[in-house]
């Protein structure tokens, strides 16, 4: 058996939690291999809405187990809040999530350290979820971080205590203010919370799965474009949000790795800082926000909007090695005569290129455009063979553009809002 990854080809908030959620019964067990608490991943059915953060998106479906992998930065405060919101739909979250021990251990200190960090960069700010992402990575690479497994420590305190000195001196030269002894306190509660849990050699679980004949799927955070290697450096998160990413963030080897699913929205979104090339600062990007609801599943902060961006989306098929495309909130894109999509860009110099130039940031991107007929109609409960001939030639003119195949379109955010083109 092969792990099948799916992962967001733009900036975050494709509808990763819809679709892993639909997906889920087809698979044994969900697996999430990177990012943390600034991931909020949306699920809708039977009139529920709800959004998970850490928690991966299979654990609505009773038969699927779920993983927080090793590649993951997971916060036990919020852990806790998540599994009490979870308490009321009665699900069996105790023999269904499993956590790896060598997952990083986001602490107080370090969303301390995350509003410094972005107070201090002024003008120049990330535009971070503050949920203490990039400290905790940045721990974790210069080989001082907490794992999950040391919980478990006799020591724990005694290291966390020398964690926080280090984080406490650097904080001295910032003007952020805290109530230690609460904040320590409820880590401590969270901790003492998350020891009632499955804490696992993630990578034995995962590949005796596989030789098992299990079927897993690696579930992506944040999108391509935000990756800490291959986004628009420096507004990223700071971790491998792309294929590589599941490998390491799960221990599973490349050779394992089969269906690559790359989800994306009709249009663009981005929510932060950063470059964003068909950002429409008009009424139209207005109406992409108020049609598709933009606003930020973790933060409530309003996503900016913009057409659909073809040569970044190449450039995430190609860093992903992605087979199969899934293109979400078609639905959304019903309120325009006539859709645009970038197809190429101009940089300052006149040059006109597809691929996704190193200065991105400083570079004076044109986009190019081509102009399609809208569909204008509603979509709610059509299924394919009724969808409208305009919305059948965006798909294929993005298919020939794109070069692979798209097997589902979403055009609502209910589960059974999905229409499905698999070819197997
Ligand atoms: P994720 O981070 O990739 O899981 O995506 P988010 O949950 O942050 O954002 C996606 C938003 O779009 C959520 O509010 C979903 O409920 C919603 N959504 C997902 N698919 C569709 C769709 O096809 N149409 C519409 N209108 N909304 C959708
Ligand atoms: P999901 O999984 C959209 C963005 C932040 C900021 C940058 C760095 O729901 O798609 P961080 O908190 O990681 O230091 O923020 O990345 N960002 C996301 N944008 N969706 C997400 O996750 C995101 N997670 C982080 O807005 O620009
Ligand atoms: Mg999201």
């Amino acid at each position: 058996m092969k792990v099948d990854v799916l992962l967001g080809l733009q900036w975050g908030d494709e509808g990763k939690g819809k679709i892993v959620d639909v997906l889920a019964p087809r698979y044994d067990v969900v697996a999430r291999f990177q990012g943390g608490p600034n991931a909020g991943h949306t699920l809708e059915f039977d009139g529920i809405k709800h959004v998970l953060h850490q928690i991966p998106s299979g654990i609505f479906r009773s038969k699927t187990r779920n993983v927080i992998g090793n590649g993951v930065v997971l916060d036990p405060i919020v852990f806790q809040t998540e599994i009490g919101k979870l308490s009321k739909y009665n699900l069996d979250v105790r023999s269904n999530l499993f956590i790896s021990k060598k997952a990083t251990l986001i602490i107080p200190t370090h969303r301390l350290l995350d509003q410094a960090q972005e107070k201090a960069k002024g003008d120049d700010k990330i535009g971070s979820t503050l949920k203490g992402i990039g400290p905790s990575y940045q721990d974790k690479i210069g080989r001082q971080g907490l794992r999950v497994g040391d919980v478990l420590s006799p020591s724990f305190r005694e290291k966390f205590n020398k964690l926080v000195n280090v984080h406490m001196e650097i904080l001295k030269l910032h003007d952020v203010s805290f109530d230690w002894p609460e904040l320590e306190k409820a880590f401590m509660d969270a901790v003492k919370f998350l020891k009632t849990f499955n804490l696992i050699d993630s990578e034995y679980f995962l590949n005796q799965e596989l030789s098992a004949g299990s079927t897993i799927l690696a579930e992506g955070a944040q999108g391509s474009l935000l990756d800490i290697d291959f986004g628009s450096y420096p507004f990223v998160t700071s971790s491998n949000t792309v294929t590589a990413g599941a490998c390491t963030g799960l221990g599973i080897a490349p050779r394992h790795i089969g269906e690559v699913y790359g989800i994306f929205k009709a249009y663009s979104t981005r929510v932060g800082s950063g470059p964003f090339p068909t950002e429409l600062l008009n009424e139209e990007g207005e109406a992409l926000r108020k049609e598709g609801n933009e606003f930020g599943s973790t933060t409530g902060r309003p996503r900016r909007c913009g057409w659909i961006d073809i040569p970044s989306l190449k450039y995430s098929i190609m860093i992903n090695g992605v087979t199969q495309l899934l293109m979400m909130k078609a639905d959304v894109l019903s309120i325009f005569p006539s859709i645009k999509a970038c197809v190429r860009y101009q940089l300052a110099d006149g040059k006109v290129t597809d691929q996704v130039p190193y200065e991105l940031i400083h570079e004076r991107i044109t986009p190019i455009y081509e102009e399609l007929k809208g569909w204008n109609c509603n979509l709610k409960g059509l299924n394919e063979k009724e969808l409208p001939i305009e919305l059948v030639h965006y798909v294929e003119f993005l298919e020939a553009q794109l070069g692979v195949p798209i097997s589902l379109i979403s055009t609502g955010p209910d589960r059974k809002e999905t229409i499905h083109r698999f070819k197997k």
